[in-house]
Formats: structure tokens, C-alpha cells, sequence
């Protein structure tokens, strides 16, 4: 299912970024360097796997799935720059910055998070709401509020309070609008979208807490990034917080959490079970 998950999102976003040889051909070049260095496509794998939950078949749900890869990846490439995290590694390529410098990977992102809204406004079913979703999972209350905290929370003693922040905004709400575009894609019911928020919000604490264990215990070749920089920057994390028994503890708890909201899809939920169990075990 990922393996043949990420082909049809790879292919799906190789025709709808522009070509490399387009002017300005640098720009192009940084946005697909960054897209193409191969992530585990998870976003998409989620859009999709809840559109099939709603008994659509994954194409209802190609463009917002390309758009939540785009944003996502935007992200990463900010989230890499000297200012954030500054780190050399990611999809086991050099960073964006790294490769063509901090003006074009700078906006590289800007340009990846543009086309993220274009592409979820041309979804042939609920292109507005799937617009809306995706404008509040990257705004101040989301995605760019959880970077915030993470930052500014570098070299603070550990806090449960700020560490359940920045895990629900800075991961999760990116996580839980990938469920829900997709649901919206399938045209699902009410019941469906509140289903999709609770699986969703769960796993999006539970990715990041393995997220943060992964860059404790695993190795770079592994990963396709830095390894010990959480510790390094003296961020918040799972760890500092709950220490390594704690956060595994946690972290079957939430997947526990996560495949008992399951229950209110109408459809196939096995793809999204699957996805759900995978990323708790996952090694990279
Ligand atoms: C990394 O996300 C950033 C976090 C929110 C932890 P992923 O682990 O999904 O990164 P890719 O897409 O596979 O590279
Ligand atoms: C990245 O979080 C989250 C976003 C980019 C929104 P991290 O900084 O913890 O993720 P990695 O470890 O660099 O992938
Ligand atoms: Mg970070
Ligand atoms: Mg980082």
C-alpha cells in the first residue's frame, strides 16, 4: 500500500509542479529537489486512505493529497533553514538551503505553499471547504503557531503543557486536515469528518512522539536526517518530557486511541488501520 500509495502521488506531482527546465529554472529545480528526495508520502497516503474510507476510490482525493504533500514539504525546507533548525540532511538528500542557497529555498517553500491553495482549489468536490482546511492547518493557530513554540521553547526546562502544543500544532493539525480533505474529497458524512479529526489528532501526537525517538536512538543512514539535534538545541520533546519508557508508553496508547475512532467511517477503514499501526513501529 505505501510503496504503491507514493507512486501514484509521485506521478501525480510531477505532472502538476512545474517542469525543472522552467524559468526560473533554479526555483524549479530547489521546489523538486525538495519534493522529489523521497519522503514516506504519509499525508497523501492519509488523504487517500480516508477518501477509501468513505467508500471513494483514491483519485476523489489526488488533489488535495498533492496539495497537503506540497504544504508539507514547504515545511520541511523552512523548518531545515539556518534560522529554524539549520540542519544539512533530509529525504537523505542535502537540504534545500544547502543545495541553492537560503534566498532560493526560502522561496522555494514560499512558492510550494502557493501551489499547495491552487491545487486544492481545483478538487472536483468541496473545493472551498478543502481551501479552508488547509489555510487553518497552516496558519498561526497550526502549523506556523507549533513552530513558534518549538523555537522559542529551545533551552527551556522541559513542559508538558508546551510539548502537547507543539506536538498537536506543529504535527498534528497537518495530519488531521489530511484525513479531513479527504473525507471532503469523498463527499463523507458528518460522522466521518469528526472520525477522521479524532484518528487523526491521535496519530499526529503519535507520529511526533516517534518522531522524537527516532532522532534519540536511530542512526542518519536510517532516517534520511540529523540524528541528536533534538537534545543539541535543548528542544521540547517527548523525551525531555516523559523519558524513553514514558513516551513509548504514550505513544501504543495514542495508536490504541487512534484505531478505536476507526469504528465511525462508513467504509474500508484496513488502509488507514494499517497506516496507523506502521507508524508506530516504523524504523524511519
Ligand atoms: C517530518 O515528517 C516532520 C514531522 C512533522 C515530524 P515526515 O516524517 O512525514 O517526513 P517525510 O515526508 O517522510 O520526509
Ligand atoms: C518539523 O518538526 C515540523 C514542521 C516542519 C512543521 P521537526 O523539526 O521536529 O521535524 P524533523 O525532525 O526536522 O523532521
Ligand atoms: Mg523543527
Ligand atoms: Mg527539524
Amino acid at each position: 500500500y505505501l510503496a504503491d500509495g507514493a507512486r501514484w502521488i509521485e506521478t501525480a506531482l510531477d505532472r502538476l509542479v512545474p517542469p525543472a527546465d522552467a524559468r526560473p529554472q533554479q526555483l524549479h529545480a530547489a521546489m523538486r529537489h525538495s519534493l522529489f528526495a523521497g519522503g514516506k508520502r504519509l499525508r497523501p497516503l492519509l488523504c487517500a486512505a480516508s477518501a477509501e474510507a468513505c467508500r471513494a476510490p483514491r483519485n476523489a482525493a489526488l488533489f488535495p493529497a498533492a496539495a497537503i504533500e506540497c504544504l508539507h514539504t514547504y515545511t520541511l525546507i523552512h523548518d531545515d533553514l539556518p534560522c529554524m533548525d539549520d540542519d544539512d540532511l533530509r529525504r537523505g538528500q542535502p537540504t534545500c538551503h544547502k543545495v541553492y542557497g537560503e534566498a532560493v529555498a526560502l522561496l522555494a517553500g514560499d512558492a510550494l505553499q502557493a501551489l499547495a491553495f491552487d491545487l486544492a482549489a481545483r478538487s472536483p468536490s468541496a473545493p472551498l471547504a478543502i481551501v479552508r482546511e488547509l489555510a487553518a492547518a497552516a496558519g498561526p493557530a497550526a502549523v506556523v503557531g507549533g513552530q513558534v513554540e518549538d523555537i522559542l521553547g529551545e533551552g527551556l526546562p522541559p513542559d508538558e503543557d508546551r510539548l502537547r502544543f507543539i506536538q498537536q500544532h506543529k504535527t498534528g493539525d497537518l495530519i488531521v486536515c489530511a484525513c479531513r480533505i479527504g473525507v471532503l474529497a469523498a463527499a463523507g458524512p458528518p460522522r466521518a469528518l469528526d472520525a477522521a479529526s479524532r484518528f487523526a489528532a491521535a496519530l499526529g501526537e503519535a507520529f511526533q512522539i516517534a518522531d522524537d525517538l527516532l532522532n534519540a536512538t536511530a542512526s542518519p543512514d536510517q532516517l534520511g536526517k540529523a540524528v541528536g539535534s533534538d537534545a543539541a538545541r535543548g528542544k521540547t520533546t517527548a523525551l525531555s518530557v516523559y523519558g524513553l519508557p514514558g513516551a513509548r508508553q504514550r505513544l501504543d496508547q495514542l495508536t490504541a486511541d487512534a484505531l478505536d475512532a476507526l469504528r465511525d467511517f462508513p467504509g474500508d477503514t484496513a488502509p488507514l488501520d494499517a497506516l496507523a499501526r506502521h507508524l508506530a513501529t516504523r524504523k524511519c
